[in-house]
């Protein structure tokens, strides 16, 4: 991932509606995402972590500069959330994922159906601002996990293959205080096959 360009969505403004709407979407890559992206590479400029993937400089987040860290956390955080985000969006998508991921999250969980409640769960439940996430960890192991503000599973070791942005801003427009139900329809827009390959490319 580079870390100096916004990487465009993969699909255009209004294809994940009636989800999430044009406007939101519009918003929410090309200014909110844009300024975490901004405020990473003014950071990170003339440091020795200029030329690494953003990715990489979050896994390293412990040492990068302490007068830096802060910064890197939030908005180079804000940058590696959010191009994951979009990735594993898409029209005409939701149903159930495949595959290995599949395998491995019926045996970690029970069944699909009891991943989706832990999940939702993870994301209704987060106070104020934050993701859920489905990450990787050790052996191709599966978890569910919910971290605050723009804190990226990548600082804690984790992968994150699968995340639900739950800040105000990636629905108040069309859901206003509605979270749950901006959860439940973000299902529908899931797009389990890239969610597939990034837990290839993980384990
Ligand atoms: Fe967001």
């Amino acid at each position: 991932m580079s870390q100096h360009t916004l990487p465009p969505l993969p699909y255009a403004y209004d294809a994940l509606e009636p989800w999430i709407d044009e406007q939101t979407m519009r918003l929410h890559h090309d200014k909110h995402h844009q300024v975490y992206l901004d405020n990473f590479v003014k950071a990170v400029t003339g440091t020795p972590f200029e030329n690494l993937t953003a990715t990489e400089t979050l896994r390293r987040l412990a040492e990068v500069p302490e007068n830096i860290r802060t910064v890197v956390r939030n908005h180079g955080g804000g940058h590696v959330n959010h191009s994951l985000f979009w990735e594993i969006m898409a029209p005409n998508a939701g149903g159930t994922p495949e595959g290995a991921v599949a395998e491995r999250l019926a045996g970690t969980f029970g069944s699909f159906e009891s991943f989706k409640e832990t999940f939702t769960k993870a994301a209704v439940g987060q106070f104020g601002s934050g993701w859920a996430w489905l990450v990787v960890g050790p052996g191709g192991s599966l978890a569910v996990t919910a971290t605050p503000n723009q804190d990226t599973p990548l600082s804690a070791g984790q992968t994150p293959i699968l995340g639900l942005d739950v800040w105000e801003h990636a629905y108040y427009l069309k859901y206003q205080n509605r979270r749950a139900e901006y959860v439940a329809n973000w299902w529908n827009v899931v797009n389990w096959r890239k969610v597939g390959e990034l837990y290839q490319a993980a384990i």
